[in-house]
């Protein structure tokens, strides 16, 4: 037989040869003369249908086991599905109880339920499309970068600089008794990097163009639906940039890209989120496609704030860093679709952003991507590149701009919180398969 993956038996291009496939029940059916089993394998949310006499029907043959199954692959007489494998032979890889087994058959469990089982829960509906939207979305955003000109930089992962300054870094220790003396394995203390941007300046300042998409980590001691310890982000880094709009447009552009990407090639998968799991988001979604951003400064973020008659929970003077509950509100105010605030007060920004020192109050010219949903998406800027004003800043960085220094800026993109925004997910642990922060580490 040809070994065969789900979604390829069901594309219907082997109609009549005997096939043979491997994967986990999803349902088991006994009449008097057949047994009927679904069997899915991950590689679609379809499962293939198959029809065995009872003759091969095991006890064992349960929801949740393992199975390999051969037979012939017909076309099925049924509407709901396009073929069905007429089996000849079953075996039962790997057992499963169902009674102990988390999940039940033909139940529709709720994300939160089956973010308990972070060993398990690759095996529902949910949370297998959003796996395989994620890994999707993720060939989307690399290959935008490649048909614009972008060459990816692998950042690295250990690094000695803070480069947001928040304070929010892990430290790497060697470990093992080679170190019990608590030697210094770098000679100077080292962090699991909370950005790349540092190395991508250095390398843009080579190649212009350069993006990384990686791993990142930050101490958030925070509970919140949208902060993990470690998340994916999405680095751009442009040399010889003009104005905060070679930024946006490449933020609008591949948010853009990606996003019709995934809803062209996981249409049942995306399907399955805005019908059943967050019901109404696509309306959302199609509003974010259609709608180029809007773009509004802080200080006119600021005058919405206070012109609008919500309480807030926290102050919107100027000044004041924008909080959630701010962005949430700034995003529903400009029409559900995401929004651009600009020229942020000097001093809420980290120590690389350029300052607008044409602004009567004193700006720099970052810019962050608000979502719905979600609140803050991207976080960029064009970057200080001039020495003399740089220099009352930081020492350390001042050697990335002595030699042919020019006009740059980037931005980073939260993945996960991206795969919120387009799902209508409402917590960022069940968008990353085995999600990290403070007291959870599992698996
Ligand atoms: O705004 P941030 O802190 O910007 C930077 O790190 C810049 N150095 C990026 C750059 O210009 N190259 O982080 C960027 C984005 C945020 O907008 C948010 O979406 C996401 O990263 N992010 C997190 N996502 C999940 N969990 C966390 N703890 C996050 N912290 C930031
Ligand atoms: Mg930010």
């Amino acid at each position: 037989p040809t070994k065969l993956r789900v979604s390829q038996a069901l594309s219907g291009a082997e109609l009549g040869s005997n096939i043979k496939v491997q994967g986990w029940v999803r349902s088991v059916r006994a009449q008097k003369a057949n047994v009927f089993l679904h069997v899915n394998d991950g590689s679609s949310l379809q499962s293939l249908q198959v029809v065995a006499s009872s003759e091969l029907s095991d006890p064992l043959l349960t929801f949740g086991s393992a199975v390999e199954v051969t037979g012939i692959l017909k076309k099925s007489p049924h509407q709901k599905q396009p073929v069905e494998l007429d089996a000849k032979q079953i075996n039962v890889v790997g057992e499963c109880n169902p009674v102990d087994f988390p999940f039940k058959i033909k139940e529709r469990h709720g994300l939160e339920y089956i973010r308990q089982f972070p060993h398990l829960r690759c095996r529902t509906n949910a949370f297998s499309s959003l796996l395989r939207i994620r890994s999707e979305a993720t060939a989307a955003i690399h290959s935008y970068f490649k048909d614009n000109g972008f060459v990816e930089i692998n950042t690295p992962i250990i690094t000695s600089n803070d480069c947001e300054g928040a304070g929010e870094l892990f430290q790497v220790e060697p470990s093992g008794p080679d170190y019990a003396d608590g030697e210094n394995f770098f000679s100077v203390p080292a962090y699991l990097t909370v950005s790349g941007q540092l190395h991508l300046e250095v390398v843009s300042g080579a190649f212009s163009k350069v993006y990384t998409f990686g791993p990142t980590f930050r101490a958030e001691n925070s509970q919140s639906r949208r902060h993990l310890a470690e998340f994916y982000m999405v680095e751009a880094e442009i040399s010889f940039t003009q104005s905060l709009e070679d930024l946006t447009k490449v933020m609008e552009d591949m948010f853009r890209f990606a996003t019709e990407h995934v809803l062209a090639h996981c249409v049942e998968d995306v399907d399955l989120f805005h019908k059943h799991v967050t019901p109404g988001h696509r309306d959302t979604v199609d509003a974010m496609i259609k709608n180029s951003f809007p773009v509004i400064t802080y200080r006119e973020a600021i005058d919405i704030l206070r012109r609008s008659s919500e309480r807030f929970a926290f102050p919107t003077d100027w000044g004041c860093d924008l909080k959630t509950e701010h962005e949430k509100y700034l995003v529903k105010h400009c029409g559900n679709i995401p929004v651009f605030v600009t020229d942020y007060p000097y001093d809420l920004k980290p120590f690389y952003a350029r300052d607008n020192q044409d602004h009567p109050e004193r700006t720099a010219a970052a810019v962050d991507l608000l979502v719905p949903g979600v609140g803050e998406l991207c976080g960029g800027s064009l970057r200080e590149e001039r020495l003399n004003l740089l220099s009352a800043r930081l020492e350390e960085y001042l050697d990335l701009r002595r030699f042919g220094s020019v006009p740059h800026g980037g931005f980073g993109l939260g993945f996960e919180r991206y795969l919120q925004c387009i799902l209508g997910v409402d917590n960022i642990k069940d968008v990353v398969p085995f999600p990290r922060f403070s007291h959870s580490c599992l698996l």
